[in-house]
């Protein structure tokens, strides 16, 4: 890395070096993004919309049936809008939790849920020892699976802790393929990132299956035996000004926060001269793609 403005850690430390980083780097990185950005996640997640008007947390949601489904852990937090989501469309649930390792998030999702019950707490979503076995009815997981590695100790621990009739459900990343331009940003974001670090994106965050939708269903389907395991394909987008759409699009790549702020506004420009040349009328459009895992056992 060759600006000292940039972010340092030991994961763009190992890629400096071309070392392989390890998950302990990843974690200890990630930990460093969201105590610098915490709450970066719903900033941008809140405001993207499917065909249907929900958003991302709606559709995690949408899986819960609240007559069967009375005990909620949320898996991987963060600043805990999901939790808040559920606690105002479940006001029956007996339980609702919710963990993440990083103290800055979970500093945020302690402010906004006092007083409201729910249990927060801070581990790794690998070891859950925390709860006992069939003691939650609803595992979900908002856009975090891909960046857990090892991963599968986690989805260990969630077939352990998810009762009989329960359901797992995860967001994450979808096929960069169904969003329109999404591919164009992406390879502009890491064009600039690889500048400082050219090994960067050799090696996916997390585990590369969690990211590939008949991956992550084979996956899914060797930890959890005799569950219904199925992964939706979705497009989830913003409109606006072009300068704000550009904002929000950088804001949502991981790899845009190693950036130096040279390079960040210099990434920022491209990425608007891109939305510029594919607004209309003033309004540019950002299109995610979103898978959704749902794993319902019998
Ligand atoms: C992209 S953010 C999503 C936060 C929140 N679910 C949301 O969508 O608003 C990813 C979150 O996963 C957490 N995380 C990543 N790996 C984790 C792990 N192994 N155990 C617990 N939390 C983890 C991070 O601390 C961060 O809060």
């Amino acid at each position: 890395m060759n600006n000292p403005n940039a972010l340092k850690t030991l994961w763009t430390d190992a890629l400096a070096n071309a070392e392989a980083p390890c998950g302990v780097s990843l974690r200890e990185h990630l930990l460093e993004v969201h105590r610098l950005h915490p709450g970066f996640t719903e900033g941008c997640a809140t405001k993207c919309r499917d065909a249907q008007r929900r958003t991302s947390y709606e559709w995690l949601c949408d899986v819960v049936d609240p007559a069967r489904h009375r005990r909620i852990l949320d898996l991987a937090c963060g600043s805990g809008f999901l939790l808040e989501l559920c606690r105002d469309r479940f006001p029956a649930a007996e339980t609702l939790a919710g963990v993440d390792m990083s103290q800055a998030e979970l500093a945020l999702a302690e402010k906004r849920l006092a007083g409201k019950g729910v249990m927060l707490r801070e581990c790794f979503a690998q070891d859950l020892s925390f709860a006992d076995a069939g003691s939650f009815d609803a595992v979900l997981c908002h856009w975090a699976l891909t960046l857990m590695d090892p991963v599968e100790p986690v989805l260990r621990e969630v077939d352990r802790v998810l009762a009989p009739g329960g359901v797992f459900a995860a967001v994450v990343d979808g096929d960069p393929a169904d969003a329109p331009g999404y591919a164009e940003i992406n390879d502009l974001v890491f064009k600039y990132v690889r500048e400082e670090l050219p090994t960067y994106g050799d090696q996916s965050l997390g585990d590369p299956r969690t990211r590939n939708p008949d991956a992550l269903a084979t996956l899914a389907g060797d930890f959890f035996a005799s569950a219904e395991v199925n992964v939706e394909t979705s497009v989830f987008t913003l409109e606006g000004p072009v300068a704000a759409i550009a904002e929000e699009a950088v804001g949502f790549f991981y790899a845009a926060f190693v950036l130096p702020p040279p390079g960040r506004a210099s990434l920022l420009a491209e990425v608007k001269a891109f939305f510029e040349a594919t607004a209309f009328d003033g309004a540019a459009v950002f299109s995610l793609p979103v898978s959704r895992l749902r794993v319902e056992r019998a």
